[in-house]
C-alpha cells in the first residue's frame, strides 16, 4: 500500500496565499488536498483552478444539501474544472443524491473529463448520539450511518464520508469497491479538538478506510512536513 494514495490533507485556511503555501510545502508528500467551506467561501471557485494548477488533486468538501435541482446544478458547476471528488449530504435524500451524481457524470462525459467521485456525508464526525438525539434522530449512530450509506449506494454514489469508528461495519456491509473517506483522524500525538469519533491513521486504514482526511494535526503543527511524514509512516504500519 502506498500511503500517499490514501491521504487527503484539509486546507482549512482562509486565504488563497495560505492555501497555496500549504500546498507548496506539502506537495512532494501529498497528492490530495481538500477544499472545504472556509476556503471556498473566502476565495470563491477560482481556488479550485489555482490548486489544480499545482498538479495536486482536489476533494471539494462542500457537503451540498438542498433541493435536487439546486444541488445538481451547483454540483455541475463546481466539478467542471475537473476535480477528484465532491460530497453531498445523504440526509438530502435519495433523489437529491441520484440527480447530483447522474448530472455530474453526464456533464463530465459531455466535456470529456474524468468522472469525479461523488460521495455522501452520513453523520458528521463532530456529532455523537447525544447531539443526534437533540436534532430529533433517536436511532443509534451505527444504524443511522448504515441506513444513510445504503441510501447513497442505492442512489449510485461512489461512497461515503464516515467516522473511523464506522469504517469496519461499512466495509463489511458494502464491500471493497465502495469508497469510505474518514475524517476525525488523530495521531496519538495530536489534540482531538471538536472531533468526537476519532481513530489514529493506522487504525482507520486497518479498519478499511479508502482515504483518511487530516486537517489540524498537520495545519497546526510547528513542522507541517514532518507531521505529514509521521502520518504516512504510521499509515504503513
Ligand atoms: O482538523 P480536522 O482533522 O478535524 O479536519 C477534518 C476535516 O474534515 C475538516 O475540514 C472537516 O470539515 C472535514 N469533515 C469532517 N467530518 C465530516 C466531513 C468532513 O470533519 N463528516
Amino acid at each position: 500500500m502506498d500511503p500517499k494514495e490514501k491521504l487527503i490533507i484539509a486546507l482549512d485556511v482562509d486565504t488563497k496565499e495560505k492555501a497555496l503555501s500549504l500546498v507548496d510545502t506539502l506537495k512532494g508528500d501529498v497528492k490530495y488536498f481538500k477544499i472545504g467551506l472556509e476556503l471556498f467561501a473566502s476565495c470563491g471557485p477560482s481556488i479550485i483552478r489555482d490548486i489544480s494548477r499545482t498538479g495536486c488533486q482536489i476533494f471539494l468538501d462542500l457537503k451540498l444539501h438542498d433541493i435536487p435541482n439546486t444541488v445538481s446544478k451547483a454540483a455541475i458547476n463546481v466539478t467542471s474544472p475537473g476535480i477528484f471528488m465532491l460530497n453531498v449530504h445523504a440526509l438530502g435524500g435519495y433523489e437529491m443524491m441520484k440527480k447530483a451524481a447522474d448530472s455530474v457524470r453526464q456533464e463530465a462525459d459531455r466535456t470529456k473529463i474524468a468522472h469525479p467521485k461523488i460521495i455522501a456525508v452520513t453523520i458528521l464526525t463532530s456529532m455523537d448520539e447525544m447531539t443526534l438525539k437533540k436534532a430529533g434522530i433517536s436511532d443509534t449512530m451505527d444504524s443511522e450511518v448504515l441506513r444513510l450509506a445504503g441510501l447513497a449506494k442505492e442512489a449510485g454514489l461512489d461512497g461515503v464520508v464516515a467516522s473511523p469508528l464506522e469504517v469496519k461495519l461499512l466495509r463489511k456491509t458494502f464491500g471493497n469497491t465502495f469508497l469510505i473517506v474518514t475524517p476525525g483522524v488523530r495521531p496519538k500525538w495530536a489534540a482531538s479538538g471538536d472531533q468526537k469519533r476519532i481513530a489514529t491513521p493506522a487504525e482507520a486504514i486497518a479498519c478499511g478506510a479508502s482515504y483518511i482526511v487530516v486537517g489540524r494535526p498537520v495545519t497546526e503543527a510547528a513542522d507541517r512536513k514532518e507531521a505529514v511524514r509521521k502520518i504516512l509512516e504510521e499509515m504503513k504500519t
